[in-house]
């Protein structure tokens, strides 16, 4: 529960969540629950799914979840539809879809790197586009779940290097496209963070994990809730006047080399 925003400053808002039924995206869905808004959560796995708005349910918190994959347009426009219906406009889109998985590009098939590009890019578009009609104007927010790879180059992770370099130029042009008609638009980059799949798949041996730890700044992982403090600022009144801009929660993990996830 966060102990640093008001309590109730999301209620009455609507929050639907891309990815939202694991990892950094479930905890962000469930802080902005926590402070009161009605939260959709999108994903491609039913079970899931299911568990995860189960799961919000459980602790009060307003919610309904929708099945799609964000790279299928007509699936995801048809879940953004029926949350609307359900929960009302969007205040705050949060697109958390992405895809990743270690691989040096020799190794890496074409349709390997597709993958993650399009759950990356095009998801995060599908998922913009789809949910322009339906946000609240003005005053509604787009967080993109972007990376430090996006400006750090890191072997066995070309395809999300190019990726999240793509989503985070997607940002930026929204940010100008739609900024007069009052939504901003932001990335995160999540650092590091324990507890989630994107790091068990890169840092999951236990002495890769101490080496990450002791050459980041901070020396150690965040947490989920670390990134989701940082949606709550950037979705609020505070931060009223930022838009087009990248924001990392990643413990200084971009502000050193790229040799940092082939330790
Ligand atoms: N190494 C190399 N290639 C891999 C791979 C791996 N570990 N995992 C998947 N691929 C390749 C597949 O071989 C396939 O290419 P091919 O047809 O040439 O064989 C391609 O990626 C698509 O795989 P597919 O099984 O059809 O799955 P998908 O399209 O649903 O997406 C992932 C695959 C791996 C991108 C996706 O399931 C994923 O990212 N899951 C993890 C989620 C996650 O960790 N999220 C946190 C992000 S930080």
């Amino acid at each position: 529960m966060s102990q640093v925003f008001q309590p109730g400053l999301y209620a009455g808002k609507t929050v639907f969540v891309t990815g939202g039924s694991s990892g950094i995206n479930q905890r962000i869905a469930e802080a902005f629950g926590e402070l009161g808004a009605k939260v959709a959560i999108n994903g491609r796995k039913v079970e899931k799914l299911e568990a995860a708005v189960k799961a919000l349910r459980s602790k009060g918190i307003t919610a309904e979840g929708y099945a799609a994959d964000v790279r299928d347009y007509v699936a995801l426009e048809g879940a953004l539809e029926a949350a609307v219906k359900a929960l009302g406009p969007i205040d705050v889109l949060v697109c958390g879809a992405a895809g990743n998985f270690p691989a040096p590009v020799a190794m890496m098939s074409s349709n390997g790197f597709k993958a993650v590009m399009d759950i990356d890019v095009l998801g995060t578009f599908n998922a913009c586009r789809a949910a322009f009609e339906r946000l609240t104007k003005p005053g509604a927010v787009i967080l993109a779940i972007s990376a430090p790879q996006a400006q750090v180059a890191y072997p066995m992770q070309a395809h999300v290097c190019a990726a999240k370099a793509g989503v985070d130029m997607l940002v930026k042009t929204l940010a100008m496209e739609w900024g007069p008609v009052g939504v901003r638009v932001m990335s995160i980059w999540p650092g590091p963070i324990d507890d989630t799949e994107g790091m068990q798949r890169l840092a999951g041996d236990p002495e890769v994990k101490k080496k990450v730890e002791q050459a980041l700044p901070l020396q150690r992982f965040g947490t989920k809730d670390e990134v989701a403090q940082l949606a709550l600022f950037l979705a609020s009144p505070a931060a009223r006047y930022i838009t087009g801009s990248i924001h990392a929660v990643d413990g200084g993990m971009s502000l050193i080399g790229g040799q940092l996830l082939s330790m």
